[in-house]
């Protein structure tokens, strides 16, 4: 049975609580604010409710509470105030230093009753809430302690900052690369086809989580074999026929061999998501030997990479009342930014071809 403090100096008050609420509590008493107060610092825990009165001998009502807002006992604790007093200043004072309800002189046992349940019943409610919120929060901390053990082990292992030196080579070399196809290109065509390159390096924790989703181990081998996206480029491209035209030339070059290709262009993801993926194997030359290092190239257009940045924290942010909807929302301007592509495109187009002719006819003129 839940146990509830009635502390009130007249004992014909106690009783008569202790007769309404009895059947459902077990009532504890104290006769002024000194008693309540050393109750409560031994066994506040185990109480479910105070009914406490304002006015007593030695310390009043608003003594205790004080004590208790002090030492951080409201919290988890709901106090309902009994008091003769009927002006509206007392109860506004008490409600508003906290305390939950407050409960007028003479008392109706049926409302005693049901505000002394409610109150216990919100609390309960409020404390388990906080005990899962609580318990979630341990569970994250421990969970990213873990994380970061397991990343700082493998920052040690020798092997592994080797396998970080490939990969960021293999970042260098690529960007060399598409840095020299986008120079020969933007001759022929006088155009860049590609406005910018961004590469990264997994962090060594992001490398820990992902080998655990897997379910690997986290060794130096794992790491190499099945992971893909270590070393990661993104080139964000103008119009969505450079994407093709420079993925193209890169993988023409015959030391490079395509691992893998998601044409997210062709076949969107669910969710509106649009890029083209390559995963590849690209030689990096060491001092004393040539080695095929895995990487993952993602290209974009600068529209498919504004839409995929901002779904991206989007995500991140869980609490939504309606992810449905926003899902759909996503979508939905995901479908415009591909009208938007190839309308740029068509654009580029009818002005290339107005300056092609262009130049045609001066040619012609000489
Ligand atoms: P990851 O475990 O996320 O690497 O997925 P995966 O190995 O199945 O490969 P996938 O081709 O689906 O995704 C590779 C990368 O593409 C991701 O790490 C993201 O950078 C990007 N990506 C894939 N899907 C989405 C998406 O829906 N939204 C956004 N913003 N990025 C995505
Ligand atoms: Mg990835």
């Amino acid at each position: 049975m839940q146990k509830i403090l009635v502390v009130d100096d007249a004992e014909l008050n106690r009783e008569l609580l202790r007769e309404m609420l009895s059947a459902d509590y077990a009532i504890e008493t104290a006769a002024d604010g000194l008693e309540a107060i050393s109750i409560l610092e031994t066994r506040h825990a185990e109480l479910a409710a105070l009914l406490l009165d304002l006015q007593m001998p030695r310390a009043d009502g608003f003594r205790v509470i004080d004590e208790m807002k002090r030492r951080g006992w409201m919290e988890r604790l709901p106090v309902l105030v009994i008091s003769g007093d009927q002006g509206a200043g007392v109860e506004n004072r008490c409600l508003s230093l906290g305390v939950s309800d407050f409960i007028h002189k003479p008392f109706d046992a049926s409302i005693v009753r049901n505000r002394v349940n409610n109150a216990v019943e919100l609390f309960v409610s409020r404390n388990q809430l906080a005990q899962t919120v609580e318990l979630q929060a341990a569970r994250l901390k421990r969970q990213s302690e873990i994380i970061q053990q397991q990343a700082e082990k493998l920052r040690r292992n020798r092997y592994f900052d080797e396998l970080m030196l490939e990969y960021r080579a293999v970042m260098m070399e690529l960007e060399i690369r598409l840095k020299v196809l986008n120079a020969v290109f933007s001759a022929k065509y006088q155009r860049n086809p590609f406005e910018a390159i961004k590469s990264r390096l997994k962090s060594a924790a992001s490398i820990f989580q992902k080998l655990e989703r897997k379910g690997l181990e986290p060794t130096v081998e794992n790491i190499r074999q099945q992971l893909s996206d270590v070393a990661g480029l993104r080139v964000i491209c103008s119009f969505p026929d450079d994407i093709y035209r420079v993925a193209d030339l890169l993988t023409h070059q015959d030391d490079i061999v395509v691992l893998r290709e998601k044409d997210y262009i062709k076949n969107p993801k669910p969710n509106g998501y649009r890029s083209l993926h390559l995963i590849l194997h690209v030689p990096v030359f060491l001092p004393d030997e040539k080695k095929l290092v895995k990487a993952e190239v993602q290209f974009r257009t600068i529209a498919m990479d504004f839409w995929a940045s901002l779904e991206h924290k989007l995500k991140y942010k869980k609490n939504l009342d309606n992810p449905d909807e926003i899902g759909q929302l996503l979508k939905k301007c995901a479908r415009s930014i591909e009208d938007l592509d190839y309308q740029m495109q068509e654009i580029r187009n009818r002005i290339d071809s107005a300056e092609s002719s262009r130049r045609e006819d001066e040619a012609v003129a000489l």
